[in-house]
């Protein structure tokens, strides 16, 4: 079974054919990064029209590197939320259309769901029940897996995420849009406690708040005009990293889960893969991450999931099905029988 994935949720346009749910036969992407560079971040209005300009091609590149034809397509899964909402209609109504003209299922998917079906990829032998930590440009939840459709979010940031709180201060000291990937290259030169950073949140629930983080460094930067750059990232990731690790593990052991599983652009940062398995090693746990192109947002893991609805759950969605910029991931894909 062939299944076609699209993601358009942000600035990836993405298209995936995956056989089976898991053997991956084209993974295509194009990021519209150098787009919104100049801007700081991402214009939803240019993200929507670019995204309508790429689509088709996509899906082209992705059929021919596959050697598919546009009837060997059996299902066609699509993110519609939570993202930009100008986005999502563009890639959920091209999907729809799809699946009228070739007369197939529809699946909608919830894309940080997708991101949980990055794990599955890689890791298909090590399935639910598992503790998810979805770390992401727009979303930090920690959430408990009993199965692939009994999600409950049991925490989330109170403002920032850890890649929106990375991707300012690469913005405050010009590192670009998305700034993970420099900070993650500079930290690795740098001396993680040579700023004291606070660690936000530490030891309270499973909640997080990363707004503060941004603003101790703005404060540190007036004081420090001429920062040596890889010490400050360093230093700035780590608070990240220890909060996320921190309320991670507590949230295993309270929840009685053994294994950490973590996915989300941010999960494709070295010193966040480095801390973690010793960390986990001390309490007898185990981590998990998908393999890096996995981490940061895809179609593959779209299409895991709509096929993982479709084939095993015996669900499609109707063409009436509308994206959702806030749809909530707490008991998502659930079906109520
Ligand atoms: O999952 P993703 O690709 O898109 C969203 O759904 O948001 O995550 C993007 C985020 C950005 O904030 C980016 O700076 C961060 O992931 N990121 C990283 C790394 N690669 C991407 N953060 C730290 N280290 C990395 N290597
Ligand atoms: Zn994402």
């Amino acid at each position: 079974m062939v299944t076609l994935g699209i993601e358009t949720s942000c600035d990836e346009t993405a298209v995936a054919l995956l056989r089976d749910g898991k053997e991956i036969l084209a993974n295509v992407l194009y990021s519209q990064a150098d787009i919104h560079a100049r801007y700081g971040g991402v214009v939803p209005e240019i993200a929507s029209r670019d995204h309508l300009k790429k689509l088709p091609y996509l899906v082209e590149e992705a059929l021919k590197g596959a050697g598919v034809g546009w009837d060997d397509i059996d299902l066609v899964g699509v993110t519609y939320g939570p993202g930009l909402i100008g986005p999502l209609v563009v890639g959920v109504s091209y999907a729809k259309g799809l699946c009228v003209a070739l007369d197939i299922p529809f699946v909608g998917v919830h894309h940080l769901a997708a991101h949980l079906f990055a794990h599955r990829i890689s890791h298909p032998d090590v399935p639910p029940p598992f503790l998810g930590l979805i770390v992401s440009g727009g979303h930090t939840e920690l959430v408990v897996v009993r199965d692939w459709d009994d999600l409950r979010v049991i925490g989330t940031t109170r403002d920032d995420a850890a890649g929106e709180a990375l991707d300012k201060l690469g913005r405050l000291v010009g590192l670009g849009y998305p700034a993970g990937p420099a900070i993650d290259r500079l930290a690795r030169e740098g001396n993680p406690e040579a700023i004291p950073f606070p660690r936000p949140m530490l030891g309270e629930g499973f909640d997080m708040s990363f707004a503060g983080l941004k603003t101790a460094a703005v404060r540190w930067l007036k004081d420090h005009p001429h920062p040596d750059l890889p010490d400050l990232c360093a230093s700035y990731l780590e608070a990240i990293v220890d909060v996320l690790v921190d309320k991670a593990i507590r949230a295993a052991r309270i929840y009685e889960l053994e294994r950490i599983v973590v996915v989300g652009g941010v999960a494709a940062n070295t010193r966040l893969r480095e801390v973690f398995p010793a960390r986990v090693a001390e309490r007898g746990m185990e981590v998990f991450f998908p393999q890096k192109e996995l981490c940061t947002d895809n179609a593959a893991m779209v299409a895991a999931c709509a096929h993982f609805r479709f084939a095993e759950r015996g669900h499609r969605d109707p063409l009436s099905l509308s994206p959702g910029a806030n749809l909530p991931l707490d008991g998502w894909g659930k079906e109520v029988h």
